[in-house]
């Protein structure tokens, strides 16, 4: 075969393009159309299979159908408090607010949530929520979200949706976005998306690492195609361990466990029986927050507590059957058809799964607008709201919340920015970019981007794990940035066929993989200190002096730049909420 050099390419044109169909991009899709853009969806894999689905247990809102003492206030200062108050608290205050609103809507467009005996949306409790605040569908909570968003996407007027299809390029235009290059999975062919505004809602990079509770799509492709665009990321070092993801069998060792199983009175114990959080959160016990629990179990495996595959027994076997079968219908299927493990009867293996991603791409906290004009971002790929640690359910309320603020802003961008047909983009942009996408095809002796795929999450799981050290990292970037030469010799393992090439995709993945790779490693070196899911045995104490510090990543002529951000700190009511909330708890103590 001769050199593949595609220059042909199709124009599809758009006021607000989204690049992402998971919550955040379905929310954000009916708010642009809403408002009178004309918006195309596009996603890498199908409709509806977002890693949305994967916040299982709930919805976290201060509805108070269970607790009546629940408020914003105390959903805002749990959501601080979690976050080690590296939060942006104006996304917080905002989300605290609106979450309510957003589940009531989500129920009017068709969402069949469980209900109290008065006939209200039911709330479970959640680990680090001070009240029950998680609406939940069962154990099934997102699919069911999904399900609703992507049933009201498709019923709204203006709203297509381009699946299978993966984009590989922003394109600018006087400083403004202006559109993306992208490419179909099935057949190799290019598409030149023109659009007014763009909203990035492509999720998080749990796949750079080994063990994860994400799929395949979860590259990080959204903060690596903003960064390359020129856009700042933030709080980079901030990747949240699930405490409960299945360890055996092998196959499936990462799938999520969900928290609604301790919310529902799952506990915790090591091989010797010992319920341990006793010892490390002695008031909230397996509710505490995820950076804990997750601590405790590695922290019980290394002391040669663990179970056979190193991790942590979870059993609710003290419940009754039928009251498991309804409450966590999906966790005793998977038990049962997975593992051959019956959870009304026995307790499940779990250990710590990489899940979700707290830092990506840098947001004005009412738009979601990111530092470049025309560019917006929410749910995962955004960052700010969960600071340091993001509490159960705060996922799904956030997707929602600021997916309609962001599709709104983009709509109303998309009118005041020049139209998507007259923006000029630079054409040897354009020839550039597609040459870079077809380069891998053209090195049939390039490197197995299996390969490189495989040790760039052996590096992540060796060098950034749950506790991490200076020189680690320092190794670990090291590796990284050798991976990341590497990568741009390598081939596609195989087929050098446009049509469904899965090792061509996974080359051009990896360049996703090794930006958030890089910008983790380079960001959790700066942060000498131990708070949240950043947790370093060289610096175990959490130091006052970096409380208002974020810490920004940027691209630059020379490479990949991080710097130290002071926050505007909270204004005083906020603050005072915060405070009660350490008044009444703090789990350090026990820690
Ligand atoms: O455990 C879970 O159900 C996950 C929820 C979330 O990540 O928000």
């Amino acid at each position: 075969m001769g050199p593949l050099n595609a220059t042909s390419y199709e124009t599809v044109e758009t006021d607000v393009l989204v690049l992402g169909a998971g919550g955040a991009g379905l929310r954000g899709a009916i708010a642009a159309a809403e408002a009178g853009a004309r918006v195309v969806i596009v996603c890498k894999s199908l409709l509806g299979k977002a890693h949305t689905v994967m916040a299982e247990g709930g919805v976290a809102a201060a509805m108070h159908n269970v607790a009546y003492q629940d408020s914003w206030e105390v959903h805002f200062a749990d959501t601080m408090k979690g976050g080690k108050l590296i939060n942006d608290w104006q996304m917080a205050e905002i989300h605290a607010k609106e979450s309510p609103d957003r589940v009531l809507e989500l129920e009017r467009w068709g969402a069949v949530f469980d209900r109290t005996w008065q006939g209200r949306i039911h709330q479970r409790p959640f680990g680090a929520h001070t009240y029950p605040r998680l609406a939940h569908v069962g154990d099934r909570t997102g699919l069911e979200l999904i399900r609703t968003l992507q049933d009201r996407a498709v019923h709204t007027d203006g709203v297509d949706v381009h699946m299978e299809v993966t984009v590989f390029k922003l394109l600018k235009a006087d400083g403004r976005i202006a559109g993306v290059l992208a490419y179909r999975r099935a057949d190799g062919s290019v598409i030149l998306y023109r659009c007014a505004a763009l909203l990035l809602a492509s999720g998080g990079a749990g796949k750079m690492y080994r063990v994860t509770s994400n799929s395949w799509e979860s590259t990080g492709d959204g903060t690596a195609l903003a960064y390359d665009a020129g856009a700042q990321l933030r709080d980079m070092e901030m990747v949240q361990f699930h405490p409960t993801g299945m360890v055996w069998p092998a196959g499936v060792r990462g799938i999520l466990v969900t928290e609604g199983v301790r919310g529902e009175g799952g506990v915790l114990r090591n091989k010797e029986g010992e319920r341990f959080m006793e010892r490390y959160d002695r008031e909230r016990m397996e509710l505490s927050s995820r950076d804990v629990v997750a601590r405790a179990i590695n922290s019980e495996v290394l002391a040669g507590r663990g179970t056979p595959h190193d991790g942590a027994y979870l059993d609710i076997t003290h419940r009754k059957p039928d009251f498991i079968k309804r409450k966590l219908p999906s966790m005793y299927e998977q038990f049962l058809k997975l593992a051959n493990v019956d959870i009304t009867k026995q307790p499940m293996e779990v250990a710590p799964t990489i899940h979700y991603a707290m830092g990506g791409v840098r947001v004005e906290a009412h738009t979601g607008a990111s530092t470049i004009p025309g560019l917006y971002a929410a749910g995962e790929v955004a960052s700010g709201l969960h600071g340091a640690n993001r509490l159960g359910g705060n996922s799904l309320s956030d997707l929602l919340v600021f997916g309609k603020r962001a599709g709104e802003a983009a709509a109303l961008a998309a009118k005041s920015a020049p139209k998507a047909s007259e923006a000029r983009i630079d054409e040897s942009e354009i020839d550039e970019a597609i040459a870079d996408l077809m380069a891998p095809l053209n090195r049939p002796a390039g490197e197995n981007p299996y390969k490189l795929e495989a040790e760039i999450q052996d590096v992540m799981s060796a060098h950034a794990p749950i506790v991490r050290d200076g020189p680690g990292l320092k190794a670990g970037l090291e590796k990284i940035l050798e991976l990341a030469a590497r990568s741009r010799a390598s081939g596609t393992g195989g087929a050098n066929t446009l049509a469904f090439n899965p090792g061509w995709h996974t080359a051009l993945d990896l360049r996703s993989m090794l930006v958030n790779a890089e910008a983790l490693l380079r960001s959790a070196l700066e942060r000498e200190e131990s708070r949240g899911a950043h947790a370093r045995s060289d610096f175990p104490e959490t130091d006052d002096k970096l409380e208002g510090i974020n810490f920004v990543v940027q691209k630059t002529p020379g490479g990949m730049q991080v710097k130290a951000e002071r926050r505007t700190p909270m204004p005083e009511y906020l603050a005072e909420a915060v405070h009660r909330s350490f008044a009444r708890y703090t789990p350090e103590a026990t820690e």
